[in-house]
């Protein structure tokens, strides 16, 4: 099986190419914003039908929150063009399309873990852009399966690194208390992703760690973890005034993996202790 993954510099392109690398049978094509800018539907159709994957899987997307509030064209041309892109050329081959997708597609202020049945209501460019980008796949390629995610952190920038570096230079560190979700590795996301490719299993997926967590309970984990002394203190979202609204609670439920091929993440504190020890 031929699998094309875009991104492939990302977290989560990273994780899913060594993932992919230990199994047999498949030819790996990995790509770059370098060498495949997925915005650009002559380049990204030319390289599709040259190549003629079987599965093109998406990782590539501006991640960058508040840059998004500023970059607004700039968003939809990556989150929503990009994956219009692939979809597309997909289906005129008869490619399957794997589209990830995030909890910021939410409104974020219903008090109850979210499944893939719940109504979207995103607040922020970014999770308008990558709403449309869902939409597009789903209507331009029935071949698709779209997994939504969260807090995701494997190799590459992320919040667990940036806590870390932090404390090199802080004795205290405030973090915000009140937005709750689930810290979600890229190892737990790119098996389930292999799994349901692998079942096809076409559809709508929510696919995080088990449980739920605010950043600063997050950052005390990590902390304990990795034996830091910074103190964590916690603090409100007001205090911070970012750009971009955060949701206020996105707990994801994987209910449609439950109903189907199965829940094989692990609680979100299983995840971070492999990955930091
Ligand atoms: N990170 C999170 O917390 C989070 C949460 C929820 C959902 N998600 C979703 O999960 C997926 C994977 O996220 P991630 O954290 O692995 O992302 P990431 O580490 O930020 O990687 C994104 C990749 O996209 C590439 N890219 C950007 N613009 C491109 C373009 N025009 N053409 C081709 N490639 C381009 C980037 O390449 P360059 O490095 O060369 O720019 C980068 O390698 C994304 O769909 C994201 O929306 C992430």
């Amino acid at each position: 099986m031929k699998i094309l993954i875009t991104g492939g510099n990302g977290q989560l392109g990273r994780e899913l190419a060594n993932q992919y690398k230990e199994k047999k049978g498949i030819d790996l094509i990995l790509t770059y914003s370098s060498d495949l800018d997925i915005t650009s539907t002559k380049d990204v159709f030319s390289f599709v039908n040259l190549n003629k994957p079987d599965v093109i899987i998406n990782c590539a997307a501006l991640t960058v929150v508040d840059k998004c509030e500023t970059e607004i064209e700039m968003a939809y041309k990556i989150n929503t063009i990009g994956p219009k892109n692939l979809a597309t050329a997909a289906n005129e081959i008869g490619a399957e399309i794997v589209q990830v997708s995030t909890d910021y597609v939410f409104g974020g202020n219903l008090n109850k873990s979210l499944t893939e049945f719940d109504e979207v209501n995103p607040q922020t460019i970014y999770g308008k852009t990558k709403l449309q980008g869902e939409i597009l796949v789903k209507n331009l390629n029935s071949k698709h399966y779209i997994v939504r995610t969260a807090w995701l952190y494997g190799d590459g920038k992320n919040f667990v690194k940036t806590m870390i570096d932090l404390s090199k230079t802080n004795k205290t560190l405030k973090v915000v208390n009140d937005q709750r979700g689930t810290p979600t590795s890229t190892v737990d996301l790119a098996r389930v992703i292999i799994k349901l490719v692998e079942d096809k299993n076409y559809g709508l997926y929510h696919c995080t760690c088990k449980g739920e967590s605010t950043w600063y309970e997050f950052t005390k984990e990590i902390f304990r973890l990795k034996g830091i002394a910074t103190e964590v203190l916690p603090c409100s979202t007001d205090e911070l005034q970012r750009p971009a609204k955060r949701p206020e609670y996105s707990v994801l439920r994987n209910y449609m993996l439950e109903l189907t091929t199965g829940d094989i993440t692990r609680t979100w504190q299983e995840a971070i202790k492999e990955y930091l020890l």
